[in-house]
């Protein structure tokens, strides 16, 4: 009832509703709708009651909800289902067990904050409540698992897409990271779930860091992570932002599947590439090498020259930036 309740209130912006429409429209009694209003309130929305008038809905609060998302959502079906938790451990453990158990694809796990938000290599993803956006997507895509890598680049690309259209010029690393400037505010996970060549369900992992301050971050995270607010100064809405890289997301993920090739979003990561033609150390179970990158192949590798006139093209792992603090 409350989402009811809500729709009524944001479809008479700038009046009072009365409480007798209210439950003659949902047909429950005016002490029901007053049970509802005070959980709306509790939730963050400015709502003035007034005995004579009613009740009238003055600002939203910026909650990732699907009641607060769909208004900018623009999508058939990623993100049309929204589960939201105010805290969880890990977005993408929450998927992965719904995933297990049969949740369709496009549907969408966000939380205002983790206790144990990952990311890869084991790493640590800080989660404060209320100040990034932490979601992960459902998804069942009929590919191969070799296949399943490129839709990090999708999603990398959905989301430099998304904040360029906030005014913003973001960088990607490969394979994973998005930076501003030179440093990093965005981080995607993407696991898998399946047999060998045969994928199940995946689950896209997504954290962004958006309003988070300074003091937000460890004197040694600062050296390499930022937030979108740190950057540019401004405050973002973040269901907004939420929407935008759903929005984004959608076209270019269904483009892939129809035409079997990523083309679109590699291109993107291609002229948005942090590292196309600069010096990295490649990380792997060799040790470390130094290497210059010599560009983004069709299948998300990268592919990169070694010194020593070897090249490689690099599926997975970890490379780091020689001349900047990553
Ligand atoms: C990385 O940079 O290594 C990836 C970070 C991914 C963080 C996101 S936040 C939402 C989702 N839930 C997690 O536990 N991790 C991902």
């Amino acid at each position: 009832m409350e989402t009811e309740i809500l729709e009524i209130l944001k479809s008479n912006p700038g009046d009072y509703v009365s409480g007798q429409y209210i439950s003659g429209r949902l047909g429950v009694t005016r002490a029901a709708v007053w049970k509802e209003i005070t959980k709306l309130k509790e939730a963050g929305y400015d709502i003035t009651s007034s005995t004579k008038k009613g009740y009238i809905l003055n600002s939203c609060p910026d909650i990732l909800t699907y009641e607060e998302v769909k208004q900018d959502l623009t999508t058939k079906t990623i993100g049309r289902r929204i589960i939201h938790l105010q805290k969880t451990a890990s977005t993408n453990d929450y998927a992965k067990q719904l995933a297990a158990h049969g949740e369709a694809e496009g549907t969408v796990v966000a939380a205002e904050g983790q206790e144990a938000g990952r990311g890869r290599m084991g790493r640590e993803w800080y989660s404060p409540e209320g100040r990034g956006i932490y979601f992960t997507l459902i998804l069942r895509p009929d590919i191969e698992l070799a296949s399943a890598a490129l839709l990090t680049q999708i999603s990398a690309a959905a989301v430099g897409l998304a904040l360029e259209n906030l005014g913003l010029i973001p960088l990607v690393k490969w394979p994973n990271d998005i930076f501003l400037g030179n440093r990093k505010v965005c981080g995607i996970l993407t696991e898998v779930s399946g047999e060998i060549n045969c994928l199940n369900d995946m689950v896209i992992g997504i954290g962004l860091n958006v309003n988070n301050e300074t003091g937000d971050f460890s004197d040694e995270a600062l050296a390499r992570a930022s937030s979108l607010k740190l950057e540019s100064g401004r405050t973002f809405r973040r269901s907004t932002l939420l929407a935008g890289i759903l929005n984004h997301f959608e076209p270019l993920y269904y483009g892939f599947l129809k035409k079997g090739s990523a083309e679109e979003s590699l291109d993107y990561c291609r002229r948005h590439s942090l590292t196309d033609g600069r010096r990295i150390t490649v990380v792997n179970s060799a040790g470390r090498t130094s290497a210059k990158v010599t560009g983004l192949n069709d299948k998300g590798q990268l592919m990169v020259a070694y010194s020593d006139g070897r090249r490689e093209n690099l599926t997975g792992g970890e490379v780091s930036l020689e001349d900047c603090p990553d």
